[in-house]
């Protein structure tokens, strides 16, 4: 469904990715692991044009994205919820979640705020508070949450878990799974957090220094320890 290959990104003369061969399955649920700096945004952010600049090819459902941009991207399907969660500080939850109907253009389905909220429980409760009134995991939970009201068919999340308290983040990722499968939806999470990532996953790809130095299940992952030590944090 979404297949990557030779990807090469660079910010001016700074190269970040070089020639990266990645596949999600439709419904699948890749991770995308490396510590920082090593060009997880980079690769999610390539995906949509929305940063860097590439060579190489994209594909979704077997239509090339060469010289799409990034608004006709998430029409196709794509949407990113960012590293830096971008929720609007003096709109209302419900104004979050709302805008994103907008941002996905007319001709995409919807989800409504009732589903979403079913999805995701603890909304429910956020629905008329200001951005600046949630904490930060609250802030992460809306922004997971507006990266679905477009009805994407995949979903990139950048560093979901990033501040979260392990148990949050646990239940986060729990949730992310189970709209999986009730939605049918492909997710790619970028993350650094292995307890986070391997709940809604199956496949694993490493990144380090721009380049996969891994890429399989979880199970062979847990074989090999010295990948963790080698390339993540722990
Ligand atoms: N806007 C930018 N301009 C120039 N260089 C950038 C820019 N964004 C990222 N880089 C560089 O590209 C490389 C990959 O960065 P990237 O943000 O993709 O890493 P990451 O894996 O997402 O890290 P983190 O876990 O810290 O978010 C790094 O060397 C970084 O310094
Ligand atoms: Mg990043």
């Amino acid at each position: 469904m979404l297949e990557v290959r030779d990807l090469h990104a660079r910010y001016g003369d700074s190269k970040a990715l070089f020639g990266i061969d990645l596949s999600v399955p439709a419904q699948g649920g890749v991770a995308l692991l490396g510590r920082n700096g090593a060009g997880k945004s980079t690769l999610l952010k390539s995906l949509l044009d929305a940063g860097p600049q590439t060579t190489g090819d994209i594909h979704l459902n077997g239509r090339s994205l060469d010289g799409l941009s990034t608004e006709a991207r998430a029409r196709l399907g794509l949407a990113l919820v960012p590293e830096d969660r971008r929720i609007f500080t003096t709109l209302t939850v419900r104004q979050n979640l709302e805008l994103a109907w907008h941002a996905a253009g007319s001709q995409r389905p919807t989800m409504s705020v009732d589903h979403v909220c079913q999805l995701f429980p603890l909304l429910k409760d956020l629905l008329e508070r200001l951005g600046y009134q949630l904490s930060g995991g609250q802030q992460q939970l809306v922004a997971v949450a507006r990266g679905l009201m477009a009805s994407p068919t995949v979903l990139l999340l950048d560093e979901p878990a990033e501040g979260l308290a392990p148990k949050v983040a646990q239940d986060l990722a729990l949730q992310v799974r189970q709209a999986r499968e009730k939605l049918g939806l492909t997710v790619l999470v970028a993350e650094q957090s292995i307890a986070y990532a391997r709940r809604c996953t199956e496949y694993v790809y490493l990144l380090d220094s721009g380049t996969l130095v891994f890429e399989g299940d979880w199970q062979t992952f847990d074989a090999r320890p010295e990948l963790k030590s080698r390339y993540l944090a722990v």
